[in-house]
């Protein structure tokens, strides 16, 4: 089974959380030994490729990375052949790429599982589903007022989470950024028939009525224009509930100064931690499935 996107089924997603929640406990496993994982990223990173491989190892199986910069991609190798290629040596491929719609086309040349691990503007399902066990851990899942503040219409963490969050009933949007950094047509079409969706809402408004304060991070790889971000600081956080967090998928920039990670509010490095164990989660269902 690939993981392209975040539009699952309610029952995937239920099982998913339930296993993550059991990984929490055990923290290693031998579910996967003999398999091999392989990582392929045309993007940097660090949470999504060390999580991944850190839950291979610690699932029992064993891990290849491909460097982009040293293999025959530089000799002008199409994605697909090395997809067709790494498909003979690895029971899972885990991809980013800077193309949206990448990993979709890569997952049509094989039968191994692919996990889309970000595909550019597009989207990051794995992220989606560790931010949707953050928020399950931290507030549980009932009616709940979520705020997306910063570049909602290149940051492809907050794609994925609107869409998952459309499975799940009681979910209010608030969607605050820069006109021209604004949540794509097509995402807030497809969440119409499920959530409400306001763009309406001034930041120190929101800030009010918040359970969930979801930062990110300006695009500027992406972006042309240079924006001002949003800066959420403690002074902020005074007129916000006790019990809410905030989160953001990291990295962060001036977008969460370093003096707001003391308020038990700040969920953003727990939310690095549960990345750890939905992916052994995901890493362990995928393979399975297959
Ligand atoms: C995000 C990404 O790569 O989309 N990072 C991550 O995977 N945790 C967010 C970002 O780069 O801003």
């Amino acid at each position: 089974m690939h993981l392209l996107h975040s539009e699952l089924s309610l029952s995937v997603i239920l099982y998913l959380l339930e296993r993550a929640e059991y990984m929490k406990k055990i923290k290693t496993g031998t579910m996967l030994k003999d398999k091999i994982m392989t990582t392929i990223f045309y993007e940097p990173s660090t949470r999504t490729k060390c999580s991944f491989q850190a839950d291979m190892l610690r699932l029992g199986g064993s891990i290849i990375d491909i460097n982009v910069d040293q293999s025959s991609v530089q000799k002008g190798e199409t994605l697909e052949d090395t997809i067709r290629t790494v498909s003979c040596y690895s029971d899972a491929i885990v991809l980013r790429h800077p193309r949206k719609s990448a990993v979709t086309d890569a997952a049509k040349v094989t039968e191994i599982p692919i996990i889309n691990a970000g595909d550019g503007v597009g989207e990051h399902p794995t992220q989606a589903l560790l931010d949707l066990f953050t928020i399950k851990n931290e507030l549980g899942l009932g009616s709940m007022t979520i705020t997306m503040v910063g570049d909602l219409k290149n940051g492809r963490t907050v794609h994925s989470l609107a869409k998952l969050l459309t499975r799940f009933c009681g979910i209010r949007l608030i969607y605050i950024s820069p006109k021209e950094l604004s949540m794509p047509n097509d995402i807030v079409e497809y969440l119409n028939p499920f959530i409400e969706q306001r763009t309406d809402v001034s930041l120190e408004d929101a800030i009010k009525v918040t359970d969930v304060l979801y930062v990110t991070r300006i695009q500027k790889e992406r972006e042309t224009c240079e924006y001002e971000p949003y800066a959420i600081t403690p002074e902020l956080l005074k007129s916000a509930k006790k019990k809410m967090i905030v989160m953001h998928p990291l990295p962060r920039q001036s977008e969460l100064p370093p003096d707001l990670d003391d308020d038990p509010r700040a969920a953003y490095f727990r939310q690095v931690e549960n990345g750890l164990y939905m992916r052994m989660a995901i890493l362990d269902y995928v393979v399975k499935k297959f």
